[in-house]
């Protein structure tokens, strides 16, 4: 990259996110990482010796009430150009037994947060006439799964955002996609993994399950300038597990 870009990857303290946060480290971007329970200085580090500029940015996005402290956060940080959603919750449970706190929770961080976060940082994105959205959505925002209703309309709703900021934003250099990985060993899914692993696997075109780089390395690249000719595409990752 000609010039230094600073990219707010949301989710940070998780292991897609962080694996992404590595990866644009070494690509060239300063970071503005997210966390909402405790931040990663293990990661600082790598990012910091890989040469990026790395600012931590606190706030629980199932909530309603972190506006202004984003608001604050881009001020500190500089121009944001590159956005990376990788914060999420899991499923939720069977529709009948759903809560109205589950359904406002799960769309508030998938969807509601994405695209506040998008708004507050669209300024400097138009002025920049460049930029770079990337949502990591899930391979069952495509397939749907059986407990997972309200995630699946999240993750849905992500691909309509991408799909509506390419429709009003990409002639001015800024794309947008979602990145929909299935089953990636993090903490997220460590424990349906140990308990069902052989016959994820077999499912999974690919016979392994993947791992936080195999989402990182395609964000990686949409991240680039090379990609600026995608945008509003779902990318799955996903071992061939669900294609479209
Ligand atoms: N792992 C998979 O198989 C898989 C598959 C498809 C899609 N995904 C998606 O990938 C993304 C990253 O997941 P992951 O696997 O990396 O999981 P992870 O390691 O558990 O990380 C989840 C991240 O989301 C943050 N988070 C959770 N609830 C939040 C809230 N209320 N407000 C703000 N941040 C919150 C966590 O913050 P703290 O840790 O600081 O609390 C953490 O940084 C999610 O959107 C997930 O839906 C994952």
């Amino acid at each position: 990259m000609n010039q230094r870009r600073t990219a707010l990857i949301t989710g940070a303290s998780g292991a897609i996110g962080a694996a992404c946060a590595y990866r644009l480290a070494r690509q060239g971007w300063d970071l503005l990482l997210h966390y909402r329970t405790e931040r990663d200085e293990t990661l600082t580090k790598n990012c910091t010796d890989a040469g990026a500029r790395v600012g931590w940015w606190q706030a629980d996005l199932s909530e309603d009430d972190w506006t202004d402290s984003l608001r604050d956060q881009l001020k500190d940080s500089g121009e944001v150009t590159g956005i990376v959603h990788a914060a999420g919750n899991t499923g939720e449970g069977l529709i009948a037994r759903v809560s109205d706190d589950q359904i406002d929770r799960t769309l508030a961080i998938h969807v509601r947060a994405a695209a506040i976060i998008v708004r507050e940082c669209s300024r400097h994105l138009l002025r920049a006439r460049f930029g770079r959205i990337v949502l990591i959505g899930s391979t069952v925002g495509l397939s749907g799964n059986a407990g997972q209703s309200i995630y699946a309309a999240a993750k849905m709703g992500q691909i309509g955002l991408v799909r509506a900021w390419t429709r009003e934003m990409a002639r001015r250099g800024i794309t947008s996609n979602v990145v929909a990985p299935g089953w990636i060993e993090t903490d997220m899914t460590v424990d349906i993994l140990n308990r069902n692993r052989d016959a994820l696997e077999n499912e999974i075109p690919a016979a392994r399950i993947g791992q936080p780089d195999d989402v990182a390395a395609a964000v990686a690249f949409l991240m680039t300038e090379e990609a600026g000719y995608i945008s509003g595409q779902t990318l799955p990752v996903n071992g061939g597990l669900w294609m479209v």
